[in-house]
């Protein structure tokens, strides 16, 4: 694994790469990496010749500094997990300084418009998926990779980048990868390692509302259907009402595609997005399944057994 800090050296292992007619592939993360993120490896190993994963916590798309600050950060164990990956080890470590990506205060900007960034994160977190837009461009326009792999746990996320790559016509496949889970459930992320004993038995109650929707949905299945969302809705926040130190961002329920409200009743074969936002402590934590994805909701249903 070559590890790149500079833009320069980045672009010369990708091109001497490129040049020997091997693809590349992009692993974008912010560090602190565990095995969700080995998990995005693997799969973009399984398309491309050479990955590439880069590790940047860029600063603009925190919204408060005591969160940027407290960003977990661990550049030497992130390179010794991914070189331990053996095969399927990325080619290339990128982890450039902020002054790298950002020499000086940027100009031109991505704007992510309308009703995608409605709701969910984009409500809370203003200026995030802007910022995130802009980032993700930024390494694409770098490694030029034919496929950028990102998790789903980050739903929204994806779903904005999604929106960038066809608004912009960026030359870029891209790969959502299902969400990895810890063995009680609780959804993998850098985050967590900033809870303590208490919370993090406590956080387990967003994947557990996740799995009180799924259960009215198959409800509503075996019963012939429709699926009411506020049935949904209802299951969900009576396990977050009922969690002790849990505080709601919010519980949503949206639409695969345009990450906003749908119609109050869908048909029992509908897709969803049943999205959690939540305080745990210090930390915000986030969670999602997708309502009538048979393969989300068995990874939720198997990885959250009942206690
Ligand atoms: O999901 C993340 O870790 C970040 O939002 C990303 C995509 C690396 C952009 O900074």
């Amino acid at each position: 694994m070559e590890e790149a800090n500079t833009i320069a050296a980045l672009r010369g292992h990708v091109a001497a790469r490129r040049a020997s007619g091997r693809s590349i592939g992009l692993v974008p993360t912010m560090g602190a990496l565990h095995e969700g993120h080995l998990e995005l490896v693997r799969r973009c190993a399984e398309h491309v010749d050479d990955v590439v994963v880069s590790v940047f916590v860029n600063p603009t798309q925190f919204e408060r500094a005591e969160d940027l600050a407290a960003y977990p950060r661990d550049p030497d164990h992130d390179a010794s997990m991914l070189r331990a990956l053996g095969d399927t080890a990325p080619a290339v470590l990128f982890a450039p300084s902020v002054d790298e990506i950002y020499p000086a205060q940027p100009r031109v900007t991505v704007a992510v418009q309308g009703g995608l960034i409605e709701g969910l994160c984009g409500a809370s977190r203003p200026g995030h998926f802007d910022a995130v837009a802009t980032v993700v461009t930024k390494l694409v326009n770098l490694v030029q990779p034919s496929l950028a792999v990102f998790g789903r746990k980050d739903r929204q996320q994806l779903q904005v980048i999604r929106q960038v790559v066809a608004d912009l016509n960026l030359p870029v496949g891209l790969l959502g990868v299902p969400t990895v889970r810890e063995q009680d459930g609780v959804a993998m992320s850098s985050r967590n390692r900033r809870l303590d004993a208490e919370q993090r038995g406590r956080a387990r109650a967003l994947c557990r509302s996740l799995v009180a929707a799924v259960d009215v949905a198959h409800a509503a299945r075996e019963a012939g259907g429709p699926i009411a969302v506020a049935d949904l809705r209802a299951a969900a926040m009576e396990v977050l009402d009922a969690a002790p130190g849990v505080v709601v961002d919010y519980l949503d329920i949206v639409e695969p595609d345009s990450m906003q409200p749908g119609e109050p009743e869908v048909a029992s074969d509908a897709r969803l997005v049943v999205a959690v936002a939540a305080e745990v402590g210090p930390v915000r934590l986030i969670d999602n399944v997708e309502v009538g994805d048979p393969d989300d909701e068995d990874a939720l249903l198997r990885a959250v057994a009942p206690i």
